[in-house]
């Protein structure tokens, strides 16, 4: 077999890409190591940024999205007894978010790319990329698919990254020393926008996926098991956490789906080795506290469907060159906000008496100041999508 672009993975970067590059007139094959099923169902981001929305909308697939989603213009930060409303609308106006589930967006891309004729194999054992710096190919199951460029957009425990020889790669991380447990329930959400709330018993975040469905997370310690986290416990945790303002009260209803996730910070540089591009989370990994992972796996996408249509349509790999690059100016800004919001909203057990109040006012920082609210709207909202990072 063989294709323009051998793209291992089929989670929101591996599927988008397909898509964009198709749209360009550049072919693709997706291998996918899981089921369809299992993709389309797997819980994971709800937050999508302005410029994601946007890419969506301009590339067809935002018809169901544009229905269903929730637009955003505000977050509340509840901390010390009481809440603290962002406003988008005054500070970073005409911008805001839309709350719509990545496995919805996985459907549609998956719907689209199939009824337009795109390849996806999933169900696909032993993916492997060979032969990185000239005339790649990936093999699978007994079966070789050669390619000009691979794209490894398999996530961060995929066999792209680990394929890149030693010493190559320079690698930043770290990790939180909890992790989050996240609910869907069947209940309507107990208010109009997120929270997200700092206690002294540890983070809590109210969500939602519709008017329905509600998605809530707590920040547990890193080794929790779902055994030992029975539905009673989980509501009380919540309230505990939650139900810290006067006159709020969370609506309880049956939990359909739960979850456990490390929280991590990490970035490999740079995203490319010889014809090998990645994109999405195979290269960088953020906390969720910022809701950025998957926004930044549909800015990589982005910019690596405009150096292919660059490259075969000039010839010129200008812009391939620069990919890594590129995509790692918007990376490091995204990874600034995320271990910020972290930290300042998490409860950490080596933290003293001053480490404390520290995070507190810097919460009534952040909350009264016009300027530090107004940073953490325009990074929550994301930046644009084009220039990568704010000025140099
Ligand atoms: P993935 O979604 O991990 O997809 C990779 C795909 O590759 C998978 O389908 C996998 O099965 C496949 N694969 C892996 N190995 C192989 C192999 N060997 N061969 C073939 N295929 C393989 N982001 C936001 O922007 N907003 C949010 O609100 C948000 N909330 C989050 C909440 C939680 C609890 C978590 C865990 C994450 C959240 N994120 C959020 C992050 C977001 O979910 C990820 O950044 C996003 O899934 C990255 O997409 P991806 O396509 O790069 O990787
Ligand atoms: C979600 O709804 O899944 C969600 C919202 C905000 C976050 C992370 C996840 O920061």
């Amino acid at each position: 077999m063989r294709t323009q672009v051998g793209i291992v993975g089929a989670g929101p970067a591996g599927l988008l890409l397909s898509h964009l590059l198709h749209l360009r007139g550049i072919d693709s094959v997706v291998l996918e190591a899981r089921s369809r099923e299992y993709v389309e169902q797997r819980v994971r981001a709800g937050v999508l940024e302005q410029g994601t929305v946007d890419v969506l909308n301009e590339s067809g697939v935002g018809e169901r999205m544009r229905a269903e989603g929730l637009p955003h213009h505000g977050i509340e930060l509840r901390y010390g007894g009481a809440g603290h409303r962002i406003p988008f609308e005054r500070l970073v106006p005409g911008r805001a978010i839309t709350v719509y589930g990545q496995q919805e967006v996985v459907k549609d891309l998956i719907a689209r790319r199939l009824a337009d004729g795109g390849k996806i194999l999933f169900d696909v054992p032993d993916v492997a990329p060979h032969s990185l710096q000239a005339d790649p190919y990936l093999t699978f199951g007994g079966e070789r698919l050669d390619c000009d460029v691979i794209a490894g957009c398999d996530g961060f425990h995929g066999v792209c990254r680990p394929s890149i020889p030693d010493g190559v790669l320079s690698i930043f991380q770290r990790d939180y020393p909890f992790a989050w447990l996240g609910i869907l329930a069947r209940v309507p959400p107990s208010a109009e926008e997120l929270i997200y709330s700092r206690s002294d018993r540890g983070f809590a975040l109210h969500s939602m996926r519709s008017p329905e469905i509600s998605r809530f997370y707590l920040q547990v310690p890193p080794d929790a098991s779902l055994d030992d986290w029975p539905d009673e416990r989980i509501w009380a945790e919540l309230r505990a956490r939650l139900e810290t303002v006067p006159g709020f009260a969370l609506t309880e209803g049956p939990i359909i789906s739960r979850d456990l996730s490390a929280m991590r910070s990490f970035v490999a540089e740079p995203m490319r080795y010889g014809r090998l591009y990645l994109a999405g989370d195979a290269a960088h990994i953020v906390p969720p506290t910022g809701a950025k992972g998957l926004n930044l796996a549909v800015a990589d996408v982005r910019v690596l469907t405009e150096a292919l249509a660059h490259l075969y349509a000039t010839g010129s790999t200008d812009l391939l060159d620069a990919y890594s690059a590129t995509c790692l100016k918007r990376v490091w800004r995204a990874q600034h906000f995320s271990w910020w919001m972290t930290t300042l909203l998490h409860t950490f057990d080596t933290d003293d008496a001053y480490g404390r109040r520290l995070q507190t006012s810097h919460l009534d920082y952040v909350t009264s100041s016009e300027a530090a609210a107004t940073t953490l709207a325009e990074n929550y909202v994301g930046l644009p999508l084009d220039s990568g990072a704010p000025r140099d």
